[in-house]
């Protein structure tokens, strides 16, 4: 049984992200080239896999008939969501299906489908018809106009979205507007940049590495890729009516780590930070982290001293809220910052020692902190925020450099 299925099931492509050639790599495949290749990324969408795949392959069939394969790439779901997908590859001979059991996320997903796909177009579309099918028809004709790539955006003539509460909406609306200030000349092109609906001329996307984190692969697209012209089609977002949504908090800060990665690797900063050889991504998790420790040093301090609560004295709150900030903050670079050095040290005796040294670097970084800040202040620019900013930078660095060198270090080889 499991091998019948394994025989239907497409090989995951490892190593780089990268999307290669169609002509270039595998001439054998000449004859089994389409014109359009549209990946469906799936987590736990068992009830609704059987409906896409026809109302898809309905649409695509009137139009480009035998011309179009439709993949789905599902990350192994608990429901055996890549089980049905399989079972529906007889009664519709354009499906093939992809079943990750090493690797996840939608954004890598998404590129793995590509990856396999033999398609001069490439497309991408949610597996739990929140994207109406029959749009594609609008998208596909862009490109046959001239675009590179179309968006299928909430926010154009035709758009929107279904019945959204205000607080959901505001936090879409805040995250594009983040976006914009971090990433003008991604975010910029687009009305909906975070939009999972589109498709894009493969030669746009090739010979380069993508690097996505978590659901926003059009800003990869977009960022990285070579795309000169854009067109735009209205859709409305509508309402799941089977299977649940996957976003939680971590989409939101795997979105900031995303923006700000893009932000540093491309273009003219890009550039500077590779020339450099500066570990960009582990310096962006420390900032992260170092973001939280912020408010939890302020929500603390606030609970400890504030004339409303306990009224402490402000040194002592100070004290108590910086090593607890701290505590947090070895927290989170041990877990997410550095894990893949922790991998190689698990024992608590190393963890303790690791601590202790991030502890007693940061206390280092306080005292440095506190200088720059006066030194900036009283000799270069007297304005007490901006000082206070240089100074933070300044320590910021200084608390990921040594804690680079010192505390996160493979220091027993087996
Ligand atoms: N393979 C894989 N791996 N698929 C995933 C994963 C994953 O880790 N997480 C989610 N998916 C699949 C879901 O099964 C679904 O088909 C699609 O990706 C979108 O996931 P949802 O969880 O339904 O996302 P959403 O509807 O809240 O969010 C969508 O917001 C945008 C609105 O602009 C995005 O996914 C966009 O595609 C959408 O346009
Ligand atoms: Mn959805």
């Amino acid at each position: 049984m499991i091998n019948y299925q394994n025989d239907f099931l497409l090989k995951v492509p490892s190593g780089n992200l990268q999307i290669s050639d169609l002509t270039l790599t595998d001439i054998s495949k000449i004859d089994q080239q389409v014109y359009f290749s549209l990946i469906i990324p799936t987590y736990q969408e068992r009830d609704n896999i059987k409906n896409v795949v026809s109302r898809l392959s309905q649409v695509l069939d009137e139009f480009i008939p035998g011309d179009y394969e439709l993949i789905i790439v599902d990350d192994d779901s608990p429901d055996g969501t890549w089980e049905v997908a399989v079972s529906l590859i007889p009664e519709y001979p354009q499906l093939r299906v992809m079943r990750r059991q090493h690797e996840r996320g939608l954004s890598s997903a998404v590129i793995r489908g590509w990856q396999a796909a033999r398609g001069h177009i490439l497309g991408v579309i949610d597996g739990d018809l929140q994207h109406p099918p029959h749009v594609l028809l609008q998208l596909l004709d862009a490109i046959q106009q001239g675009a590179d790539l179309t968006v299928a955006s909430r926010h154009t003539e035709g758009g929107g979205v279904s019945s959204w509460s205000f607080v959901r909406r505001f936090l879409s609306r805040g995250a594009q507007l983040l976006g914009l200030v971090i990433l003008p000349s991604v975010l910029g092109r687009v009305s909906d940049p975070m939009s999972g609906y589109f498709i894009v001329r493969r030669q746009c996307i090739t010979n380069v590495t993508l690097n996505p984190v978590g659901y926003k692969i059009l800003l990869e697209v977009i960022g990285r890729g070579k795309v000169r012209q854009i067109s735009e089609v209205g859709y409305v977002f509508s309402e799941r009516k089977q299977g649940e949504s996957k976003v939680t908090w971590k989409q939101y800060l795997d979105y900031i780590h995303h923006l700000v990665r893009l932000r540093f690797s491309t273009g003219k900063l890009g550039q500077f930070t590779q020339s450099i050889d500066f570990p960009i991504n582990r310096f962006i998790r420390f900032g992260l982290v170092g973001l939280i420790g912020v408010f939890v040093d302020m929500a603390i301090l606030y609970l400890l001293s504030d004339p409303t609560t306990l009224g402490l004295p402000l040194t002592r709150a100070k004290i108590i809220a910086g090593e607890i900030a701290i505590i947090n903050n070895f927290l989170w670079n041990d877990a997410w910052t550095f894990a893949d050095v922790v991998m190689q040290q698990q024992q608590w005796s190393q963890r303790l020692k690791r601590f202790l040294k991030f502890n007693f670097i940061c206390m280092a970084g306080l005292v440095l902190n506190v200088l720059v800040l006066n030194l900036v202040f009283n000799f270069i620019i007297h304005n007490r925020y901006i000082a206070n900013l240089i100074a933070i930078a300044v320590a910021t660095i200084w608390n990921f450099w040594v804690n680079l060198k010192l505390s996160w270090r493979v220091t027993e080889v087996k």
